[in-house]
């Protein structure tokens, strides 16, 4: 009744902004992601017939803002009848500040609680179930590169290619380290009501996944990074234009940007992403990764900076 799944967090390359059905929070887009190795989320899930209600403690704290929603995911995964259940999350990287946490969180929980539950989906039924806690969890149920199709009614996810076919490196520069301003949720819709970009970011969409399958098919470092900054600062356009504006850069996010651009014009082999919180997250060969982290190091304001590999998908790591 008791079982532990670890699962890493994922940096979408082809962004995902954006629900047709918020209710079942499917994604208006599909999206392409790399998932990271080295940062994790480790969650614990015992169910247990005594217990008055589901408790939910994250790096042992008791976590009464996400309970209900951890609790809806493991009445997906394992029924509405189910027993209630201690939930424990131990994550090494901070929490909602737009480095994917709600992505390794719902990833590895779908996995304890199938685990624990003693039920045996498939991992893309698990990857559907993360998706409606999370649409980027999905992505974290597989490693390497993975894609997320739209299929209309549901979702179905699929690795692209692994983490040793093309062992990329991600550099993190954290520029802040508290939580977001206005969450991924709450933010899509407000983009999807008022942004006037909103309509030509779905329709481009298509294109641009094609452009990025095509890049990883080919290990084209090159157009890969074309694509991937051209989808992050498109949506990081409808934010701007949304009403009330969603920023998440500071000012430290525009100098590691700017960072980046200049190592690229002196040949390094990198590109950068940036999600709905202000940490810039760096996309190298491994050639490149000391380049990358001297030059990011050397930002002024950059409070940290978290290197990581390619990993693999959501896995047990312990029954009890
Ligand atoms: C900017 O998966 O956090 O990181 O489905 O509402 O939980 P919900 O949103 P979430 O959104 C991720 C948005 C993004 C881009 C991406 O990861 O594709």
């Amino acid at each position: 009744m008791r079982a532990t799944a670890r699962a890493q967090p994922n940096i979408a390359l082809v962004k995902y902004w954006g629900k047709s059905d918020v209710s079942r929070n499917l994604p208006a887009v599909g999206s392409i992601s790399i998932t990271l190795d080295e940062l994790y989320t480790s969650m614990s899930v015992e169910f247990d017939g005594a217990l008055p209600g589901d408790v939910l403690t994250v790096n042992g704290e008791d976590d009464e803002a996400m309970l209900a929603r951890a609790g809806r995911c493991l009445d997906a995964v394992c029924g509405e009848n189910r027993q209630r259940a201690r939930i424990d999350s131990q994550c090494n990287f901070p929490i909602a500040a737009g480095l994917a946490s709600s992505a390794s969180a719902f990833a590895a929980l779908v996995v304890a609680a199938d685990s624990a539950g003693g039920r045996e989906h498939t991992i893309a039924e698990l990857a559907s179930l993360a998706g409606g806690a999370s649409g980027s969890a999905a992505r974290s149920l597989y490693g390497g590169y993975v894609e997320l199709e739209n299929a209309g009614d549901d979702i179905v996810v699929t690795s692209l290619c692994s983490a040793t076919d093309w062992p990329l490196k991600v550099v993190v520069a954290v520029t802040e380290t508290g939580p977001k301003r206005v969450g991924s949720t709450e933010g899509m819709e407000i983009s999807r009501k008022t942004s006037p970009f909103y309509g030509r970011w779905i329709e481009q969409q298509d294109a641009d996944l094609a452009a990025a399958r095509d890049a990883i098919a080919a290990r084209d470092f090159a157009k890969l990074g074309e694509v991937a900054e051209h989808s992050c600062l498109k949506m990081h356009s409808i934010m701007w234009g949304s009403r009330p504006p969603l920023i998440y850069w500071n000012s430290v996010t525009l100098e590691c940007m700017h960072a980046i651009r200049e190592l690229r014009s002196r040949g390094v082999e990198v590109f950068f992403t940036i999600d709905a919180g202000p940490q810039l997250k760096a996309i190298c060969t491994p050639g490149s990764e000391s380049s990358v982290t001297d030059a990011l190091s050397a930002t002024t304001g950059v409070r940290d900076i978290m290197i990581s590999g390619l990993g693999d998908g959501a896995r047990l790591v312990g029954d009890d």
